[in-house]
C-alpha cells in the first residue's frame, strides 16, 4: 500500500473480529516498532506481544472491560486476537545520555514517550499495511498490567495496542470531535502573522 494510503487509512479501531492475526504478519508489525527512531539511539522501547486468550481476558479485565460493555460499548481487548503491551525504560535512556558525546540535561525532555509515540505510530500504520487495523488504549487505564505480565521495576508502560480485523463501530467520543482543521495547526514562517 502507498505510504499515503496507510496514513489517510488509518484510525483507532475499538472492535474486531476474534479471528487470529496471520503470525508472519504479526512479525512485520512488531518489526516495524524496531525501525523507529530513538533518542540517542538509546533504543529503550520493549513490546510484549500476546496473543493468548487467557492473557488478552486478564488484560481486559484490568481495564474494566465489563464496565464499558455494560454500558452499551462492544468488547473491545478481549475480542482483539493480538495486544501488544508498549513499554518504555527510562534507564536505558538516562544511561545512553550519561555517556560522553551526550548531554544529561537533554532529558528535560523525557525522551522515552516520544520515543513511545515514534514506535507506537509505526506499529498503527503497519497494521493499516498488512490490510488489519489497530487502536490504543493508554496504559493509565490498566493498573496491574506489569504484575500480569512480568515487566520488571523500572520499565513503564505507555499502552496496550491492539490488532486485527475491523468490524464496523459507532465512532468514539474522541473522534465524534473531528480533527483540527489543518489551517489550525500549521503556522507559515511564523506563529503569529
Ligand atoms: C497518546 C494517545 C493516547 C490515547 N489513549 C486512548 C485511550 O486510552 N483510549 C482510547 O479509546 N483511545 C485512545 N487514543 C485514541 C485517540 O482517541 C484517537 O487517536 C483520536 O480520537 C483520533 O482518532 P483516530 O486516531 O481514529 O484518527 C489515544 C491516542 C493517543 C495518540
Amino acid at each position: 500500500m502507498e505510504h499515503r494510503d496507510v496514513v489517510r487509512r488509518r484510525r483507532m479501531v475499538r472492535r474486531y473480529r476474534t479471528d487470529p492475526v496471520d503470525p508472519a504478519a504479526l512479525e512485520r508489525i512488531v518489526a516495524a516498532a524496531g525501525r523507529g527512531p530513538t533518542a540517542g539511539n538509546a533504543g529503550g522501547i520493549s513490546l510484549v506481544a500476546v496473543t493468548s486468550q487467557e492473557t488478552r481476558t486478564a488484560l481486559a479485565g484490568l481495564a474494566g472491560e465489563a464496565g464499558w460493555v455494560a454500558r452499551g460499548y462492544q468488547p473491545w481487548l478481549s475480542a482483539a486476537p493480538v495486544h501488544l503491551v508498549l513499554c518504555v525504560e527510562p534507564a536505558t535512556y538516562r544511561s545512553r545520555y550519561a555517556e560522553p558525546d551526550k548531554d544529561p540535561a537533554a532529558l528535560a525532555i523525557p525522551w522515552w514517550w516520544v520515543d513511545g509515540g515514534a514506535a507506537l505510530l509505526l506499529i498503527l500504520q503497519a497494521a493499516v499495511d498488512e490490510g488489519l487495523a489497530a487502536g490504543f488504549l493508554g496504559a493509565h487505564a490498566v493498573a496491574g498490567v506489569t504484575d500480569l505480565l512480568g515487566i520488571p521495576k523500572g520499565v513503564e508502560v505507555v499502552g496496550i495496542i491492539t490488532i486485527g480485523h475491523p468490524l464496523p463501530e459507532a465512532p468514539a467520543s474522541s473522534a465524534r470531535r473531528g480533527r483540527r482543521p489543518f489551517g489550525e495547526f500549521v503556522h507559515r514562517e511564523h506563529w503569529g502573522r
